[in-house]
Parts: C-alpha cells; sequence; structure tokens
C-alpha cells in the first residue's frame, strides 16, 4: 500500500527520473511575466499540494494590497487555490473546516466515520452527527475535542416536537452528495433534511448561517431503511445544542435555556484525545432571525419542554448515547431569507468567558463581515496553522497559571512534539519566526508550572509521551536558529537539564524514563528494573536513539551558553545509540510464511539490549509496512515505536558518519538507504519517515534525495481529498513544504538539506527585514519535472559546493541558484567537504569497539519471528 515504486536511481541509470510533474489548470506562461509566473505556480501547487486550513502553508500567500515585488500589481486570487479538504480521507484527518490560523474556534460538520473522524469531518458518505466549534487537526488516535454540536431540523412531523429526533444514535443524517465546500474561513455542506449550513470564525467564536426552503411542508425522504416510510414534517425549525464531544467522554456536564432571548449556555468535562486527566469546556450559543416558540431540554430522545435547565449530566448508563443537552424551536423564519444565525462563544474558563468572547467578537452577526475578515485579512497576512494552538489570548488568561509572559499571546496548547519537532516547528521558525518565538516561551512557562516540558500537551492536559523528552530538540533548534526575542535561555537549560537528569514519577506524560540505567549503562536495558519512576517499559531502542539525540540537542544548548563541562558531558552521551548497535545482527525475512527464512546482505542493526549486555533479537522489519506493521502502537511489548528497527537503525542525525561507517561505507549504506525505500520498509505516514528521504546527503549522494523527493510528491503527497498519506499531526505539510521549496531541516541543528526546488524559484522573506529575500532560484528549471539534479549551485554569484545550507541564508537573505540536469552531478555536493556536519570524530569514542563480539542472540527466536505475520 505504502510501497513506494520499485525503480529507483540505485537500481537503474539516473535518466530514469521521476514521472513529470503536471497539476491540472497551471498558469500558463504567456499569462503573466516570468517573475511572476514562477510565484505564483508556486502559490498555486503549495497550498493544493497538501493541508487545509489545519495545517496548512498560507504564508506565502501575499494580500492584494501587500508592496514588494510580488504585491501590487498582481491581484490574483491566491486564496481559491487553497484546498482545505486535501487530507480528509485515507487517515489524514485533517481539519477543513472554517478556523483563522491558531484561531480556537475551530466549526466544521462532524461525521458518523468511526476511527476516521479525529477532525470531526470526513470526505466519505457516512452521515453527520452535527455541527461543533472545537477540533484539533491531524491527530492520530482517539477524536479530539468537536464539545456541544449544534443540529438542525426544519421542523417535526404533525408540528410535535417530540416526534423529532434528539440523540447521537437516532439523529445523525446525511449529507447532499457533493455538496460540502470549504475554502479558508469557511465551510458548508446541505443535508438530506432540506437544511443546509454555512459556517465561519473569529477568534473564539463560530457563526452559522442555517437556511431553509421555507415551505410549509416538506418531505423526509426514507433513503434511509430504518425509516420506513417518507414523513411529512412543518416547517418549524428546531436547533438542539447537545453536551456530547467526538469521543463521547463527558464526566459530567450541565445546560441551561434561557425562554426569552433564547441564549443557551453549558458546560462538560471531558478527556483529551491523546493525554492524562480531563478538561473543561464551555460554550455560549446565542440565535437571530426567527422567533422563539418553545424551549426545553432533552435527554437521549426525550425532550421535553419547559424544563430549561439541567445539571450533573455525565455520559453514565442512563445516558446511554451521551446525549443530553437544551433546544429551542423557532416560528418560521420568514424575515431574512430563511435564515437562522447561531454565534457559539466557547472558552476553557467560564461561561462568562465564552458569553464575551461572542458578544465581542460578533456583535452584527454579519457572516460576510466575518468570513471576509477571517480570509482576505487574517489569513492572508502570512502565518500557517496548525493544531499547535495558542488559544489563550486575554480571555483564557485567568486560569492559567500566571507568568514571566503575562499579556503576551503565549501558545498553551501543544499537539504532540515527537511529531512536530522534525519538520513543523522548523518550519514556523522559517516562516513565522514570532509564532515559533511564541512557542519556546510557552515551552518554558510550562515547565515553571508544571515542573518539566511537555513531549505532548492535549487540551491543557499532560500528553503521552513517544519516544524521548524531544521539547530539547525544539529549544535547540531555536537556540542555534537565533531565536532570542524574550526568550529566558536559562530557564530553558534548567527545563532541558531536568529532562537529562532527573526522572518524574510519571514519565509516560513528561521526562525520561529509564536514567538510572540511561547514565550509568549508556542504554536502556530491554529487562530493566526503574524504582525512580513508571511508565510504559517498552521501546527501548527507540527511546534509547531520541535520548542520545536529546542528549546531542542539550549539548548544543550547553555549549552556546557556556556551559562547558556539561556540553562534554552530553555530548558523550549523544553516542550512546551505539550501544544499541548489534553489528552481528542479520536481516531476517519469510517471503511467505511456510517458506525459508531468507536474508538480505544488511548486517548491523540496532537492538535491544538487556540488563548483563547482550542482545535481544527483534525483528528488524517488525512495525514497518511489510512486517505487522500496527504491532507497536504506543505501549507494546516491542522495542520500537510506530517503526522498525531498520527505520531507527538510521535515526543517528547527529553522528552520520560513525553510522555510515558501522554500515559498511557510503557505498553500502546508500544501498541500503535505498533497499529501506524501494522494499516498502519505509512509512511516509509518520514523522519519523522524513528525514531518511534526504540522508542520501551524508554519503555525498544528494541527487538520490531528490530523487525520492520527486517520488514520494506526488505519488503520496498530492492534491487529492486522499492526498496525505497519513494523519497529518501538523507535519505531512511541513514535509511537503520543505521538500518542494528544496531544503530539508535536520531539527535541532542548524542545517538544511538542499535539493532541486519543485519551482522555477522560492522567494521567502528574509528575517533581517528590509527588502531583503532569501532566493533559491533553478538557472534551467524544467517544469516536466525531468532534470531534477543539482550539477552545480552558486550562492550570492559564488560557487557553492556544499549540499547543505545554514539558517543564515533566511536571516541574511541572499541568492541561491541551482544548474540542474537530467543525470545525477559528478562534482556538486559529493565530496567529503560538500558534506553536511557529522559532529562526533573517533576520538569521541575511546576504545569503544563497535560491540565486537557481542553475545547472546538467540538464534531459534530470530528464526521464530523471521517469520511472524498477522495478528
Ligand atoms: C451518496 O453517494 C453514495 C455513493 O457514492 C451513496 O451510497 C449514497 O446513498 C448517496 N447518498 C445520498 C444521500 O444520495
Ligand atoms: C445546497 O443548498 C442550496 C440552497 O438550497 C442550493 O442553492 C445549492 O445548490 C445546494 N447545493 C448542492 C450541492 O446541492
Ligand atoms: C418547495 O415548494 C416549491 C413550490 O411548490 C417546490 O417547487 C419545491 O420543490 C419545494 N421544495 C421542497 C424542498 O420541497
Ligand atoms: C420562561 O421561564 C421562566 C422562568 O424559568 C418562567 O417563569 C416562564 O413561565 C417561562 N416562559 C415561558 C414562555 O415558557
Ligand atoms: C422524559 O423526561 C422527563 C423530564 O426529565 C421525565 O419526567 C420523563 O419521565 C422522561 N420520560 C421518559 C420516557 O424517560
Ligand atoms: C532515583 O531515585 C533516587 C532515590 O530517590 C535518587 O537519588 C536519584 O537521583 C533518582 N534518579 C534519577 C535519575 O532521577
Ligand atoms: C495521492 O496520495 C495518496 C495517499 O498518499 C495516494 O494513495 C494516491 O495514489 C496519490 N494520488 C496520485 C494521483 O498520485
Ligand atoms: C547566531 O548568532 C551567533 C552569535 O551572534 C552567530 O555567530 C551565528 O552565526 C548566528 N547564527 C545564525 C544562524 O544567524
Amino acid at each position: 500500500m505504502r510501497r513506494a515504486e520499485e525503480s529507483s536511481p540505485f537500481r537503474k541509470p539516473f535518466s530514469m527520473a521521476a514521472a513529470p510533474l503536471r497539476f491540472r489548470g497551471m498558469p500558463r506562461r504567456s499569462r503573466f511575466v516570468v517573475y511572476a509566473l514562477v510565484f505564483i505556480s508556486f502559490l498555486y501547487l503549495i497550498p493544493r499540494m497538501h493541508l487545509g486550513m489545519g495545517g496548512t502553508l498560507l504564508f506565502f500567500l501575499i494580500s492584494p494590497e501587500a508592496a514588494g515585488p510580488y504585491g501590487g500589481g498582481h491581484k490574483v486570487d491566491i486564496l481559491r487555490y487553497v484546498d482545505p479538504l486535501i487530507g480528509t480521507t485515507n487517515g489524514g484527518h485533517v481539519f477543513p473546516g472554517a478556523s483563522l490560523p491558531y484561531g480556537m474556534a475551530k466549526a466544521v460538520a462532524d461525521t458518523n466515520s468511526h476511527a476516521e473522524n479525529a477532525a470531526g469531518f470526513v470526505s466519505d458518505n457516512s452521515e453527520i452527527l452535527g455541527f461543533s466549534h472545537m477540533h484539533d487537526s491531524g491527530t492520530g488516535g482517539q477524536p479530539s475535542m468537536g464539545n456541544f454540536p449544534l443540529f438542525v431540523h426544519a421542523g417535526c412531523p404533525e408540528d410535535d416536537h417530540k416526534q423529532c429526533v434528539y440523540s447521537l444514535m437516532d439523529r445523525p443524517i446525511a449529507r447532499v452528495n457533493g455538496s460540502a465546500f470549504a475554502a479558508p474561513g469557511y465551510f458548508s455542506l446541505n443535508l438530506t433534511n432540506h437544511v443546509r449550513a454555512e459556517m465561519t470564525v473569529t477568534e473564539h467564536t463560530a457563526l452559522y448561517r442555517f437556511s431553509f426552503p421555507g415551505n410549509d411542508t416538506l418531505t423526509l425522504k426514507s433513503d434511509d431503511p430504518l425509516r420506513k416510510k417518507d414523513v411529512d414534517i412543518t416547517y418549524s425549525p428546531i436547533i438542539l445544542v447537545d453536551l456530547v464531544d467526538l469521543m463521547n467522554s463527558r464526566s459530567t456536564g450541565g445546560i441551561q435555556v434561557y425562554n426569552q432571548s433564547g441564549r443557551i449556555v453549558g458546560e462538560g468535562q471531558y478527556q483529551p484525545s491523546f493525554g492524562a486527566g480531563r478538561y473543561n469546556a464551555f460554550f455560549c450559543a446565542d440565535f437571530k432571525g426567527a422567533a422563539i416558540r418553545k424551549t426545553g431540554t432533552f435527554i437521549s430522545n426525550n425532550a421535553t419542554e419547559g424544563v430549561n435547565f439541567l445539571d450533573g449530566v455525565g455520559n453514565g448508563f442512563y445516558i446511554p448515547s451521551g446525549s443530553a443537552g437544551a433546544w429551542i424551536q423557532f416560528e418560521k423564519p420568514v424575515e431574512n431569507n430563511h435564515e437562522i444565525m447561531a454565534r457559539v462563544g466557547v472558552s476553557f474558563i467560564s461561561v462568562e468567558q465564552a458569553c464575551d468572547n461572542a458578544e465581542r467578537e460578533i456583535a452584527d452577526y454579519n457572516f460576510e463581515r466575518v468570513e471576509r475578515h477571517c480570509c482576505r485579512h487574517r489569513i492572508i497576512r502570512g502565518r500557517i496553522s496548525c493544531g499547535i494552538i495558542p488559544p489563550s489570548h486575554t480571555s483564557t488568561r485567568k486560569s492559567l497559571p500566571k507568568t514571566a509572559d503575562a499579556g503576551r499571546l503565549t501558545c498553551r496548547r501543544f499537539y504532540c512534539i515527537w511529531d512536530s519537532f522534525r519538520a513543523q516547528h522548523p518550519l514556523l521558525t522559517i516562516i513565522d519566526p514570532p509564532a515559533q518565538t511564541d512557542m519556546i516561551r510557552a515551552l518554558i512557562d510550562i515547565y515553571r508550572h508544571e515542573g518539566k516540558l511537555p513531549d505532548c500537551r492535549m487540551s491543557f492536559s499532560k500528553g503521552y509521551t513517544q519516544g524521548g523528552s524531544n521539547a530539547d530538540i525544539v529549544l535547540a533548534d531555536a537556540f542555534v536558529k537565533n531565536l532570542t526575542d524574550n526568550i529566558d535561555w536559562d530557564t530553558a537549560y534548567k527545563a532541558v537539564l531536568s529532562d537529562a537528569e532527573e526522572e518524574p514519577q510519571m514519565w509516560g506524560v513528561e521526562g525520561r524514563g529509564n536514567l538510572e540505567s540511561w547514565h550509568k549503562l549508556g542504554y536502556i536495558p530491554w529487562d530493566d528494573i526503574d524504582t525512580n519512576g513508571t511508565g510504559p517499559m517498552s521501546r527501548s531502542i527507540s527511546r534509547g536513539v531520541e535520548y542520545a539525540y536529546d542528549d546531542f540537542a542539550i549539548s548544543l544548548l550547553a555549549s552556546g551558553l557556556g556551559h562547558d563541562a556539561d556540553a562534554k558531558k552530553y555530548h558523550q552521551r549523544g553516542s550512546n545509540w551505539r550501544n544499541y548497535w548489534n553489528p552481528q545482527q542479520a536481516d531476517l525475512y519469510r517471503e511467505d510464511p511456510d517458506g525459508p527464512v531468507l536474508k538480505t546482505k544488511f548486517k548491523g542493526f540496532m537492538q535491544p539490549r538487556k540488563l548483563d549486555g547482550s542482545f535481544r533479537y527483534e525483528n528488524t522489519r517488525a512495525c514497518s509496512p511489510v512486517h505487522n506493521m500496527h504491532i507497536c502502537y504506543y505501549d507494546t511489548h516491542l522495542s520500537s515505536y510506530e517503526g522498525s528497527p531498520w527505520l531507527y537503525s538510521f535515526f543517528v542525525p547527529q553522528d552520520m558518519d560513525s553510522l555510515i561507517t558501522l554500515m559498511g561505507g557510503p557505498d553500502a549504506f546508500v544501498e541500503r538507504l535505498n533497499y529501506f525505500h524501494t522494499s516498502g520498509i519505509s512509512y511516509m505516514g509518520n514523522e519519523q519517515g522524513f528525514l531518511p528521504v534526504f540522508q542520501f546527503h551524508y554519503a555525498g549522494r544528494p541527487a538520490i534525495s531528490s530523487y525520492w523527493a520527486r517520488s514520494y510528491i506526488p505519488s503520496l503527497f498530492n492534491s487529492s481529498v486522499n492526498g496525505i498519506p497519513g494523519n497529518d499531526d501538523c507535519a505531512m505539510g511541513a514535509f511537503s513544504a520543505f521538500a518542494m521549496m528544496g531544503f530539508f531541516p535536520v531539527a535541532g541543528q542548524d542545517v538544511y538539506l538542499l535539493t532541486p526546488p519543485f519551482f522555477r524559484e522560492v522567494k521567502i522573506k528574509a528575517k533581517s527585514g528590509g527588502n531583503k529575500w532569501a532566493v533559491i532560484r533553478v538557472k534551467n528549471f524544467d517544469p516536466e519535472g525531468r532534470r531534477i539534479y543539482i550539477q552545480s549551485a552558486t550562492l550570492n554569484g559564488r560557487r557553492y559546493t556544499r549540499n547543505w545550507i545554514t539558517h543564515e541564508f533566511f536571516i541574511k537573505g541572499g541568492i541561491l541558484e541551482f544548474v540542474v540536469g537530467e543525470e545525477e552531478g559528478k562534482e556538486w555536493g559529493r565530496g567529503e567537504e560538500g558534506r553536511p556536519p557529522s559532529w562526533y570524530g573517533d576520538e569521541d569514542f575511546g576504545d569503544w569497539d563497535g560491540n565486537k563480539g557481542v553475545e547472546g542472540v538467540d538464534a531459534e527466536e530470530e528464526e521464530r519471528q523471521a517469520g511472524r505475520r498477522g495478528r
């Protein structure tokens, strides 16, 4: 399924280039002056390549009013090229609804698509559960939030409110096929019950416009076999608000409807989708456009008129559907074009805050004004949106800890850093440094108030740690790229030291585990006894290679801050990955379960190790698409997390030279990395898959990185609704953005690996300000995508032989120009001096001998596991 093309430059001559890229409706040269063409096609492609508003690259979108070479003069409505529905099937879990960049309100229709609706809406044929106001884009696992959905009936049978359905079990209704439409800041959908729903948002408030055909009697068609016959309803709309969330996790809640004003307020306590504890959420809904006829509440399908208050309603056995809420029945909204407006303010603090947010942000219920504000101004100004949301602002600040940053916009919720550290944060560092700087400050604040940095922070709760304490890498990355604005680096340093030195009691939600052994033995023994804390005691390889890289990141910070002894100590620990290297380990597999055990030529893999120093065998391919793909998700008995030992055997970004040596030298390394991509062991739907696309650079073969980037885009990353290969996590889009722009970050280091951009020219405003730009240009660009290998390069007119650049380019600006060809270049980036830095020399290892002669692998176990398949 995830298998890439079998052909690769490794197996075939280099003229076997990736298929030409063709994109429908690409602007034609004749229509624009040359530089506009380049830039516009860039704008056109990037947003379409992936991401909706929930993880998107809108930063290049320059407003029609903007000054500068690509601003005024070329009035192009670039927003119409953004398709938020990309990634809304096939497990992409992209949120396609209405949202401001980093906004708290994220409105969309929620679909009844079990295991797919993590972000609310899915482009499939499932029914609609309602319309809710808060979501996370791209999460894996359980659906996130989706609290307080609205649901709308145009009327009830026999004009009797008791004959309408209220419960989540019964109310789901089909959409009109093909009616879902999404644009930045806007989402709409027609339901088969004659209701049309449109939505837009401000920072903390969703605004809905529900419209009706206006007929006195309407027929509900019985497409549904359960609904035996067509039913006539009498036009008199009912809008209900349900206290459920998408996960149906409510432990308690309450709701009140005011029968004069029609205001409905409520609250509930819910579970974060990937974290511990509970969070509280509040809403405040108001309506406009029709007179109130009746009000009441409901529990499951039992609607009671005149009972306007419910309290203490959890999701207990007495409400099997979880549904409990309030409703209003309206007179016909004859005035205003048969429309009813619903305005829903949300808050994590209180009902008062929710109402205050709504009244302040949308006093006039003017849908067009809100939508225009949302898209035409806010978004164009150039920020990107993702699941990393700072919903705080002043309105949610109250209940949060007082901080040194008080008064600033600070990001309080992080999605999981394990997912976002590799591409998303580095992308923000380039395109939105103020936002990234805010997030750095927020991380430090979280350390101040929680005692530890988070690895994940869902809905204000501690999220689950997937591997290492990778906030250390995010901090180091920001540090080496000179983000400074009001960042307290001394406290940041204390925070990373705490990760490295002090094991928390519950290391499943913060910090690291098995630290005593990590310090003493330099690895996490498979059979370790950890008396300092508890957590999921598996994943010893993947945690180990991540702890090593985290420690390396700490050494960069230490060295930059002048803590020389620490720098040395953590640099040393950064080499601990070597303790997992079993040079004897073969790559064993079976073609079919009863067939013979086969062996590739590759030898030497990361393997779990026991307290006594011996290795324990684990299938090198376990948990890859070719072998039991899903057996290592979260806490399992396996030593690698969401990926195989094959994959983790490449995760040594700090010490690639040593890894290449252990793998048998550059040629053997290239052969192995190519096999990884051609064999199907690589999986691009998860973030650890990104860096191995570009690691050919370390062996002096940047052309092969380019080959694979061009192969995965568009074969796995493209502009169709299924065009994202795994749940977005904010990072799938960041991967394609970097890959298409022609530089990929080695997160945590001041290193970007260069490949030819997919465009004639990429221009990014330099951070130093003024009219300076960082420009990457392809001199003999080939729109057909055949010339994809760099032959030579110049930086500001001077020959440039490195296959990587540093962040200085994006700070100072400059012009990096490539000449490309159809064959792998003979020189550029190939020699020792052209390769990216590897931070360890032989002197760092003393008498380390590559674990020569290690014993203890059980041959029978090896044989047995080689063929283990399926579940
Ligand atoms: C929508 O289309 C699907 C097939 O693509 C079909 O199964 C379903 O019944 C259709 N729904 C409606 C409401 O027409
Ligand atoms: C949705 O409903 C509106 C209003 O009734 C109508 O104009 C529009 O054509 C409908 N769209 C689809 C795709 O059915
Ligand atoms: C509403 O009434 C008009 C005029 O009778 C009719 O043409 C239309 O089909 C009706 N719409 C619906 C949804 O029943
Ligand atoms: C509205 O609610 C108030 C107080 O709950 C009650 O006294 C009054 O009768 C209600 N009015 C209607 C029209 O239901
Ligand atoms: C419906 O709810 C009302 C008020 O909460 C309650 O008195 C009544 O017993 C319920 N009816 C059923 C059938 O559960
Ligand atoms: C483990 O616990 C012991 C005893 O409380 C303590 O001295 C030691 O520092 C702890 N180790 C770590 C790494 O937190
Ligand atoms: C787009 O990407 C998806 C998933 O990543 C893939 O299944 C599909 O084949 C790709 N489509 C094209 C046209 O390459
Ligand atoms: C960051 O600042 C240091 C010290 O001022 C400087 O040496 C370094 O080049 C800067 N790095 C970047 C990426 O600008």
